[in-house]
């Protein structure tokens, strides 16, 4: 097992966020504690650890008029220098207080109608810059007071403002696809969308849900206490994994935005099997393996870019760990024994009647003393996980 075989490469697909080693550690209880990044510098700087691409809000790379164009300007420079592409682009619809009360589902009509012209704006830019994924993240989009939203119709605007950003793509010929990124809370207390169920839901809705899918984060669907690896897996089972947000949490508590593979480590080893298609049982995921993460606050700049070299890293052992489990013919063997392979048979044959389901005989005694052999199968992937096998 050499080292080299975690080192990443382009062909891996790993792209950063330009906020997550951007962040200067500036949180509710305190100031910056690292001195500001310049974005464009971030992109030679994840070149050289090995990403194959860059993501950022219109206000991380371009946070005014002024400086547009010239930072615009450094910013492809830099891509055609690197190599890097922009895979997603996304709009910073929570920093401004404009926002503090919503953006596209914002009582205020006003504040709507610019989060909208936001919006259009940075698809723009997406297009311009070739970007294929559009994230919506609705930080601020939610409630903390029972009466103060009327739920049914922010689901109405968020569906109003997704029908329109859909025709405004098809209008203008772009090639691109919208995500919606759940979360549960923070900033809000309660954000609308909360899940990916909740997000696969809204989408059945659209005007065009072919072009809107799902971008879950690892941490967001912890912090509801649910199972990350289980929700990208029915995620693409509707074919709506559009992207995907690593990172890692220490279960139902705050944001916490760790480096992949920190936080619940076993999350993270399912996390990357059902990404790779689950040995065959599930469709695997094909897009860019975007990290967003904050490097904690407590490090400085080496610390920064240590724990973005260590996202990649523990995504490549990981990926290692998870293809050697899948590869173990006794892996093979015990998943056999608990009768995971039977699932895929569909309960009534094609054609079968249902009188034959109905009027058949059950030995329930005999079933309800089968082995499962649960416990065999997962403590064969905790040996490969911990490095046992
Ligand atoms: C968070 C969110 C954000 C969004 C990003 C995209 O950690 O709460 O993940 O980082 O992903 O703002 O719009
Ligand atoms: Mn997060
Ligand atoms: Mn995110």
């Amino acid at each position: 097992m050499s080292t080299d075989n975690y080192q990443p490469r382009p062909e891996d697909k790993f792209s950063f966020g330009l906020w997550t080693v951007g962040w200067d550690g500036t949180d509710v209880f305190g100031p910056a504690s690292r001195p500001p990044l310049d974005p464009v510098e971030s992109v030679y700087k994840l070149a050289e650890l090995g990403a194959a691409a860059v993501t950022f809000h219109d206000d991380d790379l371009l946070p005014d008029d002024g400086t547009r164009d010239k930072t615009l300007e450094r910013y492809e420079t830099a891509l055609s220098e690197t190599g890097l592409v922009t895979e997603m682009v996304t709009t910073n619809l929570f920093s401004h207080p404009v926002f503090k009360e919503g953006g596209l589902t914002a009582n205020n009509r006003e504040v709507r109608r610019y989060a909208t012209a936001k919006v259009l704006r940075n698809i723009d830019l997406a297009a311009h810059l070739g970007a294929k994924t559009f994230v919506m993240w609705g930080g601020r989009e939610g409630a903390e007071h029972g009466a103060s939203k009327n739920i049914p119709a922010a689901l109405e605007r968020m569906k109003d403002a997704l029908d329109l950003v859909c025709g405004y793509v098809r209008e203008q010929g772009y090639d691109m696809r919208f995500a919606l990124e759940p979360k549960p809370n923070e900033p809000r207390g309660d954000i609308l969308l909360p899940t990916i169920g909740h997000a696969i839901a809204l989408i059945s809705e659209l005007e065009h849900p072919e072009m809107v899918g799902v971008n879950p984060e690892v941490g967001h669907e912890e912090m509801a206490g649910l199972n990350f690896a289980h929700g990208i897996a029915q995620a693409l089972w509707h074919d709506k994994l559009f992207h995907v947000d690593l990172n890692g949490q220490h279960g139902p508590r705050f944001d916490q935005d760790l480096r992949f593979g920190a936080g619940n480590l076993r999350g993270a080893f399912w996390t990357v099997d059902t990404l790779l298609g689950a040995g065959g049982l599930s469709p695997a995921y094909d897009g860019y393996l975007h990290f967003d993460f904050k490097p904690p606050r407590a490090e400085g700049l080496d610390g920064v870019w240590e724990s973005a070299r260590g996202c990649m890293r523990n995504y490549l052992v990981l990926r290692e760990r998870a293809l050697a489990f899948r590869a173990d013919p006794e892996v093979q063997a015990a998943a056999e024994a608990a009768g995971v392979g039977e699932l895929s048979t569909p309960t009534v044959a094609e054609g079968e009647s249902l009188a034959a389901v109905r009027e058949a005989s059950y030995d329930i005694d005999t079933l309800a003393a089968r082995s499962v052999g649960l416990e065999a199968l997962d403590q064969l992937a905790m040996d490969h996980l911990l490095g046992a096998r």
